[in-house]
C-alpha cells in the first residue's frame, strides 16, 4: 500500500496545531481575560509571567501553522484548486469556508487582538514602574484596553469554534 507521508505530516501539523490554537483562544476569552479583568492590579504579576513565558508568541505560532498546512491539505485535496468537482462539493466548500475563517481569524488576531495586548502589558509595567495608586488617566486606559481585548478574544474564540467545526463535519455533507 502507498503511504502519502506528506499528507500525514501535513495533518498532523494541522490537527495538532489547530486544536491547540483553538483551545488556547477559547481558554484566554473565556478564563483569563475574565479572571484579569475581575483581579485587576493584582493580575500584574501573573500577565507579566505569562508574556515572559511566551504567551504573546504562542498563539500566533500555532495560527500560522495551522493556516498554512491547512491550506496545503486543500491545495492537495482539490488537486492545486484544479479539481471543480471536489471545489464545489459540499466537502470543498466547508472546509474552504472554515479555512477562510481561520485565515480571518489569524489576521484580525494579528491587526486587532495582538495589538491590544501588547498594549495592556505595556500598561501593567507602567503602571508597576509608577508604583502606587495608578494615575486615573492610565487606570482609565488600562479599562479600554481589557474591554478591546475581552471583545476581541471573543470574538477570535468564536470564530474558531466555527472554523473548528466546518472542520469537523466537512467530510459528512
Ligand atoms: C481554525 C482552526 C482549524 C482547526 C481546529 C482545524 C481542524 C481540522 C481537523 C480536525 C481536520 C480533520 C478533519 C477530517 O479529516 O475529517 C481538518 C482537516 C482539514 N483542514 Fe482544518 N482546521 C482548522 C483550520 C483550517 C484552515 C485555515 C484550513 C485552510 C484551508 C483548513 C483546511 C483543512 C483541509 C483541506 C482539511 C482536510 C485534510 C484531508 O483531506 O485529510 N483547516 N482540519
Amino acid at each position: 500500500m502507498h503511504v502519502d507521508w506528506l499528507m500525514i505530516l501535513l495533518r498532523v501539523i494541522h490537527v495538532l496545531t489547530g486544536i491547540l490554537w483553538v483551545g488556547a483562544a477559547v481558554f484566554v476569552a473565556r478564563f483569563l481575560v475574565p479572571a484579569v479583568r475581575g483581579a485587576g492590579p493584582a493580575a500584574g504579576p501573573v500577565m507579566q509571567q505569562l508574556i515572559q513565558r511566551g504567551l504573546p508568541a504562542y498563539m500566533p505560532t500555532l495560527a500560522i501553522f495551522t493556516v498554512l498546512s491547512g491550506f496545503g491539505l486543500y491545495w492537495r485535496d482539490s488537486g492545486g484548486f484544479r479539481l471543480h468537482e471536489w471545489l464545489g462539493s459540499g466537502t470543498g466548500r466547508t472546509f474552504g469556508l472554515g479555512g477562510i475563517i481561520g485565515l480571518g481569524v489569524l489576521i484580525y488576531g494579528a491587526v486587532i487582538v495582538s495589538p491590544a495586548a501588547k498594549r495592556m502589558g505595556a500598561l501593567g509595567a507602567r503602571m508597576r514602574e509608577a508604583g502606587g495608586a495608578p494615575a486615573p488617566e492610565l487606570a482609565a486606559e488600562m479599562q479600554r484596553t481589557q474591554a478591546q481585548l475581552g471583545r476581541g478574544s471573543a470574538i477570535a474564540a468564536s470564530l474558531l469554534v466555527i472554523a473548528a467545526l466546518c472542520m469537523a463535519v466537512a467530510r459528512y455533507v
